[in-house]
């Protein structure tokens, strides 16, 4: 299933993200905060259970977190930024890396690095990438996630293409995406348009 987050705020911050003009600094705190919102709704149907607890007034029961424990895993390098936005709103989260780049020529993912939670299979796993262009990322570590272990994941990424989410959703129909924009298309490099950019150079400044 996609997810498509209309907010205004949303889809402010990410034209600023995709205007040339933003610079690092701008652009990482844009994509910090917009990851924060995603998860907003990406946690909509996190489960809560009746809590007894006392007011200053008088005492009863309240909704509070329960279930299953979370982990925010991010595919190295742009995911990173994204799990930093995403711990502000739940810090106690764990944190897994997977380390995959893109060949430029194949556009195949490369892994290069991987650390999980132990006990990922018993957490609700967050898996974060800005950018889901053709897909061959995402899928690879949704793939090595599977077979740790993990049962429910949601993929979310700032921009995906039309490409992408369809990839996802054929391997993987059991998994969500939550997703601030879908554009039209990728060009011949793999890149999404009008997107913004290789996502990993312009939070680190790195070309
Ligand atoms: C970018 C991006 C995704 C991937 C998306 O990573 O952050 O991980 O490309 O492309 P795909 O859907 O076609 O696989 P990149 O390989 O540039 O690595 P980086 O994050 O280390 O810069
Ligand atoms: N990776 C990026 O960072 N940007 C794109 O447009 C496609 C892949």
């Amino acid at each position: 299933m996609l997810t498509v987050v209309a907010h205004p705020l949303i889809q402010h911050k990410l034209s600023l993200m995709r205007s040339v003009e933003t610079g690092v600094k701008e652009f990482r705190e844009l994509a910090a905060e917009v990851s924060m919102l995603l998860a907003y709704e990406a946690m909509r149907d996190l489960e809560l259970s009746p809590t007894h607890l006392q007011t200053p007034l008088q005492e009863g029961e309240f909704p509070m977190l329960s279930g299953k424990k979370l982990a925010l895993v991010a595919i190295l390098r742009a995911g990173l930024v994204m799990t930093d936005g995403i711990l502000s709103l739940v810090p106690a989260a764990r944190v897994g890396h997977i380390g995959l780049y893109r060949d430029p020529l194949t556009l195949k993912p490369v892994a290069y690095y991987n650390k999980l939670p132990a006990d990922i299979a018993e957490r609700r796993v967050f898996l974060t990438d800005p950018m889901l262009a053709t897909g061959g990322s995402a899928g690879a570590a949704i793939q090595f996630l599977k077979d740790a272990g993990a049962q429910t994941i949601k993929l979310m990424s700032i921009l995906a293409a039309p490409e992408g989410v369809a990839v996802i959703e054929a391997e993987h129909p059991d998994v969500e995406i939550v997703v601030a924009a879908v554009d039209e298309r990728l060009n011949d490099h793999g890149y999404i348009v009008p997107g913004l950019g290789d996502a990993g150079d312009r939070i680190y400044g790195t070309k």
